[in-house]
């Protein structure tokens, strides 16, 4: 019986999970305390959103998932070294993160900004010396470069920037809509494009195609994210809810409200699926993810 999407998201979780576990430092390896937080914050929890991205991405391009690994680890360590900065004290200060005490709760804080230091750094050493080497030099470079991009400055890091500028300010929609898509969309819309980098003559059409389904479902999940903040509960969401309207933080349903918010996402769901209309059945599973994203409940 041929598997269904849930199935095979299940599957590319797990291989995901392995991936992970094997690029990781052990805990035995000195600096043990060091390793011994990077891997507690990549482990053990989280949805692996950006690395079924990856699988999904590859797959409509026609890419075999042990050719994806690499690139399905990098953008999760980036993720997971995004979260364990983005609950410390200095920026949301949360206590509850995948189901567990953060980071700096479990460890300690300076413990928690050196294992997201080194959690990054490894990102791109996987990078580096994971990807497929029949992927030319030039392409595997640009691959670096588009990592990094997302990361930085005008893309996750900058994000987070303007997040905490916009505190307990009201911006228009098109500042949070900017926000939003820095600090979350770029990273989501990496892992697409690296997956379909993977294929080494990928053609341009299809890039495109691919890259406007990513800026959609992207933006998409941070209105998800924020809408959940309001309505969900600690037990799913495995963080605590409501921090957004305690410490003022600028969101959709604070701006909109939360009808206006889920419509919005709703609308980005079209859009995200439209781009994907010639690909075929080979983006199926894409557009599972994009489902998935914008209904999830945790
Ligand atoms: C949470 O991301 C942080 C945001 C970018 C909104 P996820 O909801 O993907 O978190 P995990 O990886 O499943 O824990
Ligand atoms: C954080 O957004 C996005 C990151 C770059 C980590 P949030 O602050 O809304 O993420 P959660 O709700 O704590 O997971
Ligand atoms: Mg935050
Ligand atoms: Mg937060
Ligand atoms: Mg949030």
């Amino acid at each position: 019986m041929p598997m269904n999407e849930a199935q095979l998201a299940e599957k590319w979780r797990e291989r995901a999970d392995r991936a992970l576990a094997q690029w990781l430092p052990p805990e035995t390896l000195n600096p043990a305390r060091l390793h011994a937080a990077m891997r507690y914050a990549a482990l053990d929890g989280g949805k692996r959103i950006r690395p079924l991205l990856v699988y999904a991405a590859g797959r409509a391009c026609g890419v075999a998932a042990e050719r994806l690994d690499a690139p399905a680890v990098a953008v999760e360590l980036i993720h997971a070294y995004s979260l364990v900065h983005d609950d410390l004290p200095a920026m949301d200060d949360d206590d509850l993160r995948r189901g567990k005490p953060t980071v700096h709760r479990a460890f300690d804080e300076a413990t928690a900004i050196l294992a997201g230091d080194a959690l990054q750094s490894l990102a791109f050493h996987v990078l580096a010396r994971g990807l497929d080497p029949a992927i030319p030099d030039r392409q595997r470079l640009a691959m670096l470069d588009e990592l990094a991009l997302a990361s930085g400055s005008r893309g996750m890091a900058g994000g987070q920037a303007m997040d905490l500028a916009a505190t307990g300010k009201t911006p228009n929609i098109a500042e949070l809509e900017d926000l939003h898509i820095h600090k979350t969309g770029a990273l989501i819309r990496a892992s697409v494009r690296l997956g379909a980098l993977c294929r080494p003559d990928v053609d341009e059409p299809t890039l495109q195609r691919l890259d406007h389904f990513a800026k959609c479902i992207g933006l998409a999940f941070q209105i998800r994210d924020d809408i959940l903040d309001v309505e969900g509960d600690a037990e799913s969401l495995g963080k605590q809810p409501g921090v957004d309207q305690a410490l003022g933080k600028a969101t959709y349903p604070a701006l909109l409200g939360l009808e206006d918010a889920r419509r919005e996402a709703d609308n980005l769901y079209r859009d995200a699926l439209a781009s994907l209309e010639p690909l075929g059945e080979v983006a199926d599973m894409l557009r599972w993810l994009g489902r998935y994203i914008v209904e999830r409940s945790g």
